[in-house]
């Protein structure tokens, strides 16, 4: 049994260890082991594109990160960290990211909140929406074979809509698309996409689950993702999915707040959602990170904001600096200025998505205001017209 087994419960299947690891980059793994050359720790760094507002810039996706009962709270955990987030920095990623099982564990090595996940559960039978629209287009159901040309290039234009998403390899389509999970008895992928005159406008990938009692069906429509590169796409592939026959039950993960599907439904409640913590973030090189993404509406905005930062675990980043924008563009300095605010590395990872408002993190006595009118410069640089979005565990 390997230690991630031992640690997190699950059978994890030759196949798909084989997947993992053809997404992996198995230099960017860091182990421990015991006296006898046992395995007693892991952790790895996955190379990503993240979009970040106004563009997309390298990452390193943290994960598998798994200390044996045995050897917890020895300092594992806290060495593993060390190089990884060493090796991101050598490697010229500015900013590591990662999917938490507890929030609490990752803070203190100044990881912040950078989107929240809203998880469905919805009642497909009151799953109606407030307008009618004009019905055109068809919708094709697609093997797992033939999906990911198909559908690669909409995520594509998804992934450019929001903050947050990750680029995919062919490997990755490959984990994405196909089953890793029937022989154990899980449901079939099952892949549709919506095409219009136009093209193709959005595609699904989802499970059904089947159940039923002596009154009928109590089936569960499980959406592993759905996108649309249009909202015409987006509207009518939710209809497709909240539709299927025999369902009553429509579960998924992942996604903004302010998905379109809440403004879409008549009765929003009956999607039955629940809000959690998404993605966590750090930045890692202040400068190349917060250079990379644009500011202000549009990405077009003005300002200069200067900032003491606190960061233990990543020194290099600590100390004053000056952000200051242009038509959108940030250049970003060590500064003597007085400052305008002051804040956490964990404070500022929330802030860089987009996600959070400046005020929202000192409402939460996280950032602090220096020099009056400092919150509402921060807000209208940093924050995005749309949530950041991540939907997709690693
Ligand atoms: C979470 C886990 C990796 C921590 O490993 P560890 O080697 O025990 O951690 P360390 O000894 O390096 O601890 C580092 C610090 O984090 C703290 N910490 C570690 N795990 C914690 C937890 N679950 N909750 C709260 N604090 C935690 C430690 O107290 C320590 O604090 P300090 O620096 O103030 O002394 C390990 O407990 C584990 O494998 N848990 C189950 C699997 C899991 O949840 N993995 C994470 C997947 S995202």
């Amino acid at each position: 049994m390997s230690v991630a087994e031992l640690v997190f419960g699950e059978t994890i299947g030759p196949e798909a260890v084989e997947r993992f690891r053809r997404v992996s980059d198995l230099e960017r793994f860091f182990t421990a082991l015991d006296d006898r050359d046992r395995l007693v720790a892991t952790s790895g760094v996955l190379s990503f594109q993240l979009t970040v507002p106004g563009g997309e810039l390298p990452a390193g996706g943290v994960t598998l990160v798994t200390v044996l009962p045995s050897h917890r709270r020895q300092g594992m955990l806290r060495a593993m960290m060390r190089r990884m987030l060493d090796d991101v920095r050598e490697r010229g990623e500015s900013v590591a990211i990662l999917w938490a099982s507890e929030g609490q564990i990752y803070q203190r090595f100044g990881y912040g909140l950078a989107t929240y996940s809203v998880n469905l559960e919805a009642d497909m039978r009151a799953s109606a929406y407030a307008r009618s629209w004009p019905r055109e287009g068809t919708f094709r159901l697609l093997t797992q074979e033939e999906a990911a040309g198909v559908i690669a290039p909409i995520y594509e234009t998804a992934r450019t809509q929001r903050a947050g998403f990750l680029s995919r390899t062919a490997a990755w389509w490959v984990r994405i698309a196909q089953d890793d999970d029937t022989k154990k008895g899980g449901e079939a992928k099952r892949i549709v996409v919506y095409e219009t005159a136009d093209g193709a406008e959005a595609y699904a990938i989802y499970k059904v689950k089947s159940e039923w009692n002596v009154r009928g069906s109590t089936s569960t429509l499980i959406v592993d993702e759905a996108f649309g590169s249009t909202p015409r796409g987006t509207l009518e592939i939710w209809r497709y999915l909240l539709d299927v026959d025999l369902m009553v039950t429509l579960k998924t993960w992942h996604l903004p707040a302010d998905h379109p599907l809440f403004l879409l439904a008549a009765q929003p409640r009956r999607l039955g959602a629940t809000i959690g913590d998404g993605l966590w973030l750090r930045i890692v090189d202040i400068a190349t990170a917060l250079e990379g993404r644009t500011y202000g509406p549009g990405g077009l905005g003005d300002g200069v904001l200067t900032f003491e930062l606190r960061d233990e675990f990543c020194p290099w980043n600590a100390g004053r600096w000056q952000l200051a924008v242009t038509a959108g563009l940030a250049t970003v300095t060590r500064s003597d200025a007085e400052a305008d605010l002051a804040m956490d590395a964990n404070d500022l990872a929330s802030l860089y998505l987009g996600g959070f408002s400046v005020t929202a993190l000192a409402a939460a006595g996280r950032v602090v205001e220096l020099r009056s009118g400092a919150l509402a410069v921060g807000d209208e640089l940093f924050t995005t017209a749309l949530a950041p979005w991540c939907p997709q565990e690693f």
